[in-house]
Formats: C-alpha cells, sequence, structure tokens
C-alpha cells in the first residue's frame, strides 16, 4: 500500500501525480478484474461486497494515483470490490478541469446517467460511495435527486455540506485553480459565475442569504433553502443506511471546516445542525436519518485531506463490504 503523505495529495491544489494513459487503463483493467458476475448479490448467502464509487475533489482527477491507492485500499479490506472512480471525462486532465468549471447541476445528471447505464453498478442492489472534498456534496445530490443505484453508506471527508465562504491555498504555480479563485471572489452570483465556476455553486455566506437563495445554482437548491422544498431529495437521503460525516480538525483550506458537519458559522457564532432549520424542519431528510441512527459525525486530525490509511482502513470496515451486512446502531454525536 502507499504511503500516508501520498493520499494526502487529494484534493484541493494538490501536486497532481497524472498517469500515463497506458497506467491508467492497466489500473482500470485489474479493477475489472475482480467484477463480480451479474447478480452475485441475489444470494443471500454471498459475502460479494457492494460496489464502492468514488468521487474525487477539487484539482484533483479520477485516475490519479493518491485516488486510486484510495480504491486499492477499500478493494483490500473487503476483496471483490468492484470500484468506480466518477469522472467527468475519460482524460485526467480534462476530468481535473471540470472540477473547476462546469455546470454542478450538468455534472451531477451525467453521473446519475453514468451510473444508471454502468453494467456492474446497474446490477448492483445498492453501492456505498465515498466522496473527497466537494466529491462529498456531489454524490449527496446524487443521492437526492437520482439514487439508482441506490446509495447504502455514504461517506465524505471534509465535504462543504453548508457551503465556504472562502477557500485558501491554490498550489504556487496552479494557474487553473487561482484563476477559479479569482473568479469566485468576483462576480459569485452571477448566471455567469453560477453556470461555470463549480466552487461558486456552493459559495454561501451567511451574512448575506439574499443573493445566494436568488441565484445559487447547486447548494440552495440541493440543501432545499428556497419556499418550495422537493420531497424527494428528503425521502432519498432518509433512505441511506449510514451517513458519515468526517470533519478535519485542523482545516486550514476549507472556510469555515465545520460546514463538513453542516454547521453554521457567521463568524462570531456556530450553530450545530440539530439546531439548524434543515434539520429541525427536515429540508433534506437528515432528522429521519439521525432518528433511525444512520447519521455520523466523525473528526480526523490533520489539515484538509491529510487522511491516514488507518481512518480509511476503519471506515472501509465499518460501513462498506457485503450486502447482508449488520450495522449497529452506532455511536450519535452525543456532544453536540
Ligand atoms: C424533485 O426532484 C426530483 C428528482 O431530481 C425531480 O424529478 C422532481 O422534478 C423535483 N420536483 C420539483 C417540484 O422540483
Ligand atoms: C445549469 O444547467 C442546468 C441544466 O442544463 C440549467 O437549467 C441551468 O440554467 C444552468 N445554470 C446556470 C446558472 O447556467
Ligand atoms: C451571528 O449570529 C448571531 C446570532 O444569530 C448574531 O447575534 C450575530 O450578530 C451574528 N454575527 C454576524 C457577524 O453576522
Ligand atoms: C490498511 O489495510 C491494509 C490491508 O487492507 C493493510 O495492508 C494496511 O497495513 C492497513 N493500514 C493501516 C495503517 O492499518
Amino acid at each position: 500500500m502507499r504511503a500516508t503523505n501520498e493520499l494526502a495529495l487529494l484534493g484541493l491544489a494538490a501536486t497532481q501525480v497524472l498517469a500515463a494513459p497506458q497506467q491508467q487503463t492497466s489500473l482500470r483493467g485489474s479493477v475489472h478484474a475482480h467484477a463480480p458476475a451479474p447478480h452475485a448479490w441475489d444470494d443471500p448467502e454471498s459475502d460479494t461486497p457492494l460496489p464502492l464509487v468514488v468521487w474525487h475533489g477539487l484539482g484533483d482527477n479520477y485516475a490519479a494515483e493518491g485516488l486510486q491507492s484510495v480504491g486499492e485500499l477499500a478493494e483490500a479490506a473487503h476483496p471483490g470490490t468492484f470500484v468506480y472512480y466518477v469522472r467527468m471525462d475519460e482524460t485526467a486532465a480534462a476530468d481535473r478541469t471540470a472540477t473547476f468549471w462546469g455546470n454542478v447541476t450538468e455534472q451531477v445528471a451525467k453521473v446519475c446517467a453514468d451510473l444508471a447505464a454502468h453494467p456492474i453498478l446497474s446490477t448492483a442492489p445498492a453501492v456505498d460511495a465515498v466522496g473527497f472534498s466537494q466529491g462529498g456534496q456531489f454524490l449527496r445530490a446524487y443521492v437526492e435527486r437520482c439514487n439508482a443505484p441506490p446509495v447504502r453508506s455514504l461517506v465524505t471527508f471534509g465535504s462543504q455540506h453548508n457551503g465556504i465562504v472562502d477557500y485558501k491555498a491554490c498550489g504556487p504555480m496552479d494557474w487553473l485553480c487561482k484563476g477559479a479563485m479569482a473568479l469566485l471572489h468576483g462576480n459569485t452570483f452571477s448566471a455567469y459565475v453560477q453556470g461555470r465556476l463549480v466552487p461558486a455553486q456552493y459559495f454561501r455566506d451567511p451574512a448575506d442569504l439574499a443573493p445566494y437563495l436568488e441565484a445559487s445554482n447547486f447548494l440552495a437548491d440541493i440543501n432545499n433553502e428556497r419556499a418550495l422544498k422537493n420531497k424527494t431529495y428528503a425521502a432519498n437521503l432518509a433512505s441511506l443506511t449510514n451517513f458519515v460525516l468526517y470533519m478535519f480538525a485542523d482545516d486550514t483550506t476549507v472556510l469555515p471546516k465545520e460546514t463538513a458537519w453542516f454547521e453554521e458559522v457567521n463568524g462570531t457564532e456556530t450553530t450545530p445542525l440539530r439546531a439548524r432549520d434543515i434539520y429541525t424542519e427536515d429540508w433534506i431528510g437528515l432528522r429521519e436519518l439521525d432518528r433511525k441512527g444512520g447519521l455520523k459525525f466523525e473528526t480526523t486530525p490533520g489539515d484538509h485531506m491529510q487522511l491516514s490509511e488507518k481512518v480509511l482502513n476503519q471506515t472501509f470496515a465499518d460501513y462498506f463490504g457485503p450486502y447482508g451486512k449488520k450495522f449497529g446502531k452506532g455511536e450519535t454525536m452525543g456532544e453536540l
């Protein structure tokens, strides 16, 4: 297995290790070699693990080594796991560009179509999913809007579920990232920026909600913050078995880091999810999920995406694996 520092490459401003096309093919080939036969899950005794869907973060790409090593760990934890890496394009460079540029509504719709048409994923009774950084809220959108195949356990690491007021740190030479950030601080809520710049579509300033509620192309919709609530979103999210929200304890990249737990931070005060309308009025099914014991709040040390192999191993052991796996009630966040 690869070293921990390579796992830290996932996410914003990562130094990209782009695999050569030849290598990408062989990596995917090796995963396909473990693909279960169709209907392997029909047998209740089957210990065939559910497929795993992985959505990478800003500045990363589906073929990157750090990401692939996460898939390899999942495969090692539950041999036979078919791992699918979400991509906007088969070309790694174009897939990376799409983490900065694009209309997230269209990106999520593409993933819905890709998963529903996938020969293995579409025959599974369910899939598990892990989203890194923005990939986490995008996978949540997949669940809310489509969820076919349905997700059983959704794990998000350092995701921006309640939006961001800022992103820190682009690599010094990362002009793609810098260009995007400059635009983010310009006309965030213009139709031009909302339709094209990915991070702008989950920008949310609690001190200035009006333009957000008016124009947010993604987050205000997926969080059901507008007057008209979409009941499908809540029903689908509540249908998860586990929704595991990891916050990086020392995250200095995502502002505020508490967005990973759906908390609202307005500069002076932090409001926990359970005290917010989105929860108490159950706009998106989180309260129902919590009632079932399916909502898990976790912290892991380190800065944004400094993921340890130990935490990944534990997560895979706890939440992924065979369809027939039993889950305890688990702890919910006692100390909020
Ligand atoms: C709610 O979301 C579902 C799933 O995306 C969609 O089919 C439906 O049209 C939406 N309903 C409303 C009222 O927007
Ligand atoms: C994003 O794409 C959707 C679907 O094509 C479209 O309806 C919407 O207007 C687009 N958003 C913006 C802000 O351009
Ligand atoms: C934060 O929220 C509290 C309570 O609602 C309010 O008193 C305070 O003025 C807010 N601060 C900012 C900077 O908006
Ligand atoms: C994680 O699991 C893999 C095999 O599944 C093992 O080789 C590796 O040593 C584990 N790492 C840690 C830090 O426990």
